[in-house]
């Protein structure tokens, strides 16, 4: 036992010194750490034995539930075959089953598969395949990226570039990629505040697109990069007819459309994929987080077959077609939580669970409405999001707070900003559902 392991289950404290934590305030944290010991289904335990409803699928990711046994034994049985084979110029055929089983539920025509190893590594793969795209096709001059305000892609520099959320930009700003646009969020309280579902306002927003299109020529634009409906941010739900009209323009002026589907993806908003949903298919989908439940490091971008077939029909037969890749890409104890999880999402009917439980979740967030602070509630399949008033000068305080008490309540759930943010596990009950909210309404009446 080495001394950190004995420390933690001899005294149950753990030194915090060396491990510089992500997106996470480091001192604020360390003065009063909150740390998990283990989880099993819908629940969490804490270091200090507190069970704690997880309101959130850790992050965004396990949407089959926690400890899942059949993804556990088919990484371990995996890892006592092949533990690890390389992927360039050499596979395994887990590799390849997963890569199937992911087709199999992403739209039609999307079935040709990229495996990384996290959502900021599928955004920057698909930007890419985008830039090679054109470039293949004979058509190079078109190397802009458009992203859209708000917007969260991960943490890359492709990513911090499309994206639009200030944070995540303004340390790297002198180091952003070139050539990148954005378009503007589709945020408009006055507009479309207390929407259930998607907001009936707005379809014309996504015009914004066609000023891009006019500023900068559309024959220099590559590729349209947006998530159906932004997570991160605080869950932004498309306005009605948004994303068709999106559609409309990028096929129009031959520019690619990439939907980031790393949260939208495997069953959060009640079907496979948000486009599947909401009935717009892009040329390319990135996904990640629930792809194997979170188990192992793992992200894939679908590429639909025109792309990816005028990429790697471009040259001849024995040259690498696509310079890209990671060490890691199909790693075979990622494939095999792939596979195991996408057969659960199967047997167990997850995704259509999901669609059947939206309503009782939309009903539960909605009554929120009118209770402290409240001034919005958005929602789509298990996805959303309570926004609150600021404290003056003090943005994020309040959501903190309400995130703490609900917390020592038993229920994990997320904040950004002043935003709350609700997204369970896909086996979540209704009881569960109910209790998530009675929680978060209690913080409510307990936060100043
Ligand atoms: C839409 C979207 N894209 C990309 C990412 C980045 O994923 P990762 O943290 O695995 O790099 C996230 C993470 O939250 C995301 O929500």
């Amino acid at each position: 036992m080495n001394a950190l392991t004995e420390k933690v289950s001899l005294s149950k404290e753990v030194d915090m010194e060396n491990f510089w934590m992500p997106f996470t305030a480091n001192k604020q944290f360390k003065a009063a750490p909150r740390i998990l010991k283990s989880a099993k289904g819908m629940y969490f335990t804490t270091i200090d034995d507190k069970k704690v409803l997880d309101a959130s699928s850790g992050l965004w990711c396990v949407n089959a539930g926690h400890g899942r046994e059949e993804i556990i034994e088919a990484v371990h049985k995996q890892m006592m075959e092949l533990d690890y084979a390389p992927p360039f110029q050499m596979a395994h055929p887990v590799a390849f089953e997963a890569a199937k089983a992911i087709a199999a539920v992403m739209p039609a025509g999307l079935d040709r598969i990229f495996f990384a190893n996290s959502g900021s590594e599928a955004v920057d793969t698909a930007l890419k395949i985008a830039l090679a795209y054109h470039r293949a096709r004979g058509d190079g001059q078109r190397t802009r990226l458009i992203g859209r305000e708000r917007g969260y892609s991960g943490v890359g520099f492709g990513g911090i570039s499309v994206g639009g959320i200030l944070a995540n930009r303004k340390a790297y700003s002198g180091a952003l990629i070139p050539g990148v646009d954005h378009i503007s969020h589709t945020h408009n309280l006055a507009e479309m505040a207390f929407s259930k579902g998607q907001p009936a306002w707005g379809a014309h927003l996504a015009d914004d697109l066609e000023r891009l299109c006019a500023l900068h020529d559309p024959s220099t634009i590559a590729a349209v990069i947006v998530e159906p409906v932004a997570g991160s941010t605080g869950v932004l739900v498309p306005p009605q007819g948004y994303l068709q009209r999106l559609r409309e323009i990028c096929t129009k002026h031959g520019i690619l459309l990439i939907f980031d589907e790393v949260i939208t993806g495997f069953g959060r908003l009640g079907k496979a994929t948000a486009s599947e949903l909401l009935g717009v298919t892009p040329d390319i989908i990135t996904m990640a987080k629930a792809m194997n439940n979170a188990a192992i490091p793992m992200s894939g971008v679908a590429a639909s077959r025109h792309v990816h077939d005028a990429i790697v029909n471009a040259g001849p037969g024995t040259a690498i077609e696509f310079f890209h890749g990671y060490t890691y890409s199909a790693h075979p104890a990622a494939a095999a939580a792939c596979l195991a999880t996408q057969e659960i999402y199967r047997k167990e009917k997850l995704f259509d669970r999901s669609f059947s439980l939206a309503p009782k979740f939309e009903k539960e967030i909605h009554a929120l409405r009118g209770e402290p602070f409240v001034k919005d509630i958005r929602n789509l399949g298990l996805m959303g999001a309570v926004e609150l008033e600021s404290r003056d000068g003090a943005p994020g305080a309040r959501a903190y707070d309400v995130f703490l008490k609900c917390l020592e309540k038993g229920v994990l759930a997320r904040f950004t900003g002043d935003i709350m943010a609700f997204s369970p596990p896909l086996i979540v009950s209704e009881g569960q559902i109910e209790e998530i909210f009675s929680t978060v309404r209690k913080a409510l009446h307990e936060t100043a």
